[in-house]
């Protein structure tokens, strides 16, 4: 099965991928988790998609359908791949559209996980990530049992530099006026199924694989 999540900032997108990937036994191809591994190693991509990550704004497209095109070539995408924070702009779902011909696939599902703008501040000030295993947490909302401390391997959790109000902010702006006008265009091609991200997180898992499995 081949995914693509959407949604704004905050909306659950890392949080159910993990668990969705899980389900189907297919890879989760994560940007921004891309971006954020090169920029910890200092490569030449990381220095790069620094400039525009930390300020809250989307790194080019070409350098980022450069880095999904190289990871779609990848055998285990063969079995499927569930696609995270990508495309954001009409250019990377056309670029993409490009790529899955090549490679002789397309998309099955695109999931829309809605969430109020107003819930987005609050779930990404009180994010927490784990240094060690990348699982997510929330200071309020999905809490690790010890304060600090991933539950699954006992990692240290940090808090991303661009999950601060201000960053959010740009975020939030970069979202509304290059991504969200995507939904149209998966929806002008049957694939978009919308989700209520607002709802505890196994509800949101629940819905999300009823959807996936066409039972909705
Ligand atoms: P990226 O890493 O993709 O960030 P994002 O889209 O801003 O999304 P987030 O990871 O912040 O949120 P999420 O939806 O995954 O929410 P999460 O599950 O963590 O991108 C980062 C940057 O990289 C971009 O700003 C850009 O610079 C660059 N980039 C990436 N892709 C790019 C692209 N294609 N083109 C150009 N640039 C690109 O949940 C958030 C919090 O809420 C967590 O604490 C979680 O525990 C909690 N939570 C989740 N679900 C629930 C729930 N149902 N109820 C209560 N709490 C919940
Ligand atoms: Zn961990």
């Amino acid at each position: 099965m081949n995914i693509l999540f959407m949604g704004p900032p905050g909306a659950g997108k890392g949080t159910q991928a993990e668990r969705i990937v899980g389900e189907f036994g297919i890879p989760h191809i994560s940007t921004g988790d891309a971006f954020r591994l090169a920029m910890k190693q200092g490569t030449p991509l990381g220095l790069k998609a620094k400039e525009f990550v930390d300020q809250g704004k989307l790194v080019p497209d070409e350098i980022t359908n450069g880095i999904v095109k190289e990871r779609l070539a990848q055998d285990d995408c063969n079995k499927g791949f569930l696609l995270d924070g990508f495309p954001r702009t009409l250019q990377q779902a056309e670029a993409l559209d490009v790529m899955l011909t090549e490679l002789n696939r397309g998309i099955d599902h695109v999931v829309n996980l809605k969430v109020d703008r107003g819930l987005l501040l609050a779930r990404l000030t009180g994010r927490r990530i784990c240094k060690a295993c990348g699982s997510t947490y929330h200071v309020m909302f999905n809490p690790p049992k010890q304060e600090g401390v991933c539950d699954k391997c006992g990692g240290e959790l940090y808090q991303r530099s661009d999950d601060t109000e201000e960053k959010v902010g740009t975020r939030l702006d970069e979202y509304i006026s290059k991504t969200a006008p995507l939904l149209d265009y998966y929806s002008g091609k049957g694939l978009l199924r919308e989700v209520d991200g607002e709802k505890e997180i196994d509800t949101v898992t629940a819905e999300i694989v009823s959807c996936l499995r066409g039972s909705l």
